[in-house]
């Protein structure tokens, strides 16, 4: 945006330059409803405003050891719905991570001044080193300092990305901060997480329990492709409870989650509706299922034809897929240089 000043026959016009904004979705799988609505619409927004990048975090997903196969097939389906979202090849870069070896670089240099202790109090380590005992790798305990690498190697200072990521971002923050001090420079600038309204979203899952999340069990996601019927039986089978017995009581968790996901896919009239039916213990559960089914699919039925158009086009992907490379590259290549001679690697 420029603003202009006048000063007696001057014009002068001050340029800000356009911010930098950064963000990713690991390629495990379908993307869903929280990627959507915590990540995804926000990429879409702030495409018309910012120099954006939005990635496919394949080297994320090698924490999980992923077969050739399959790894290929969830980055092509990333990408996939990337575009059917709305995501505009010709607005933001639109990269695969793999293709830009600059972050693997950074992360190395970045892992240099990444200490045990706080890799270890992540949040999201800890929940991994519980759910996962057997496979507590190395890249798990690293992940927030290639996330660091994704976001800074392209100096950005907004992350759109859902609550979940969070600490991930300060711990981002931390690594930027570290490095500058070590090299007594300013050279990153500290990324902070975005989301148009006020607070970052989590979107709940359907079992009742916690996030929506791809790794959360069968039934708690609603993806982008599930077909109408597929999205009606997965709300259907909800979990609620027997129903409010004191006027204005409080919600319980599953309750609330399908509140929560009622505000983020229906109009607000009709989350009022069903709000204040709750309130006088008049509520049936069975309606309020059948509405938010019926508004999910009404949400997601354009991106799921358009899924399906891409699908059938896979020269427009690698095109796709191509050009963000390129450009990502471009933008990568550039910090490493500065980022060699700050850490003091001369060439002879
Ligand atoms: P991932 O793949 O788990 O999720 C991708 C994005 O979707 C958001 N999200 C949600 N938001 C709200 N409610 C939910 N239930 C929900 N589930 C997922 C996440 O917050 C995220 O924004 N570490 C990242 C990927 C990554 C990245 C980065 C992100 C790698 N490098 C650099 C930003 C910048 C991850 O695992 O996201």
């Amino acid at each position: 945006m420029n603003t202009s000043v006048f000063t007696k026959n001057i014009k002068i016009t001050y340029f800000r330059p356009m911010e930098t904004v950064v963000s990713g979705i690991r390629s495990t799988g379908n993307l869903h409803l929280g990627n959507y609505y915590g990540a995804i619409q926000n990429f879409v927004k702030m495409q018309h405003e910012y120099n954006c990048y939005f990635f496919i975090a394949d080297l994320h997903s090698l924490t999980t050891h992923p077969t050739p196969a399959d790894l290929h097939g969830n980055v092509k389906q990333v990408l996939i719905e990337y575009l059917a979202a709305g995501i505009d090849p010709e607005k933001s870069t639109i990269y695969v991570q793999s293709d830009v070896p600059e972050v693997a670089e950074l992360y190395l240099y970045l892992n240099m001044n990444a200490y045990l202790g706080e890799l270890e109090r992540s949040t999201s380590f800890k929940d991994k080193v519980r759910t996962q005992p057997d496979n507590v790798n190395a890249g798990l305990l690293t992940y927030p300092v290639l996330m660091a690498a994704d976001i800074i190697i392209h100096k950005a200072v907004k992350v759109p990305v859902g609550k979940d990521q969070e600490q991930h971002l300060e711990m981002s923050r931390t690594f930027a901060n570290r490095f500058n001090r070590l090299y007594n420079t300013e050279y990153f600038p500290e990324p902070y997480a975005f989301n148009f309204s006020e607070n970052l979203v989590k979107i709940p899952g359907l079992d009742g329990k916690g996030k929506m999340g791809k790794s959360e069990g069968e039934g708690n996601a609603v993806y982008l492709s599930d077909s109408p019927e597929v999205i009606r039986k997965k709300v259907m089978k909800a979990v609620t409870d027997s129903g409010p017995t004191t006027e204005n009581q409080e919600k319980p968790d599953e309750i609330q989650n399908l509140f929560d996901l009622m505000k983020v896919v229906s109009a607000p009239d009709t989350y009022k509706h069903f709000d204040d039916l709750y309130n006088s213990c008049q509520i049936r559960y069975g309606d309020l299922k059948k509405q938010l089914g019926e508004d999910i699919i009404v949400a997601t039925s354009p991106i799921r034809d358009r899924i399906k158009d891409i699908s059938t086009d896979p020269s427009y992907l690698r095109q796709v897929a191509r050009h963000g490379a390129i450009k990502a590259r471009e933008s990568a290549a550039r910090t490493i240089k500065e980022v060699r001679e700050i850490i003091g690697f001369r060439n002879f």
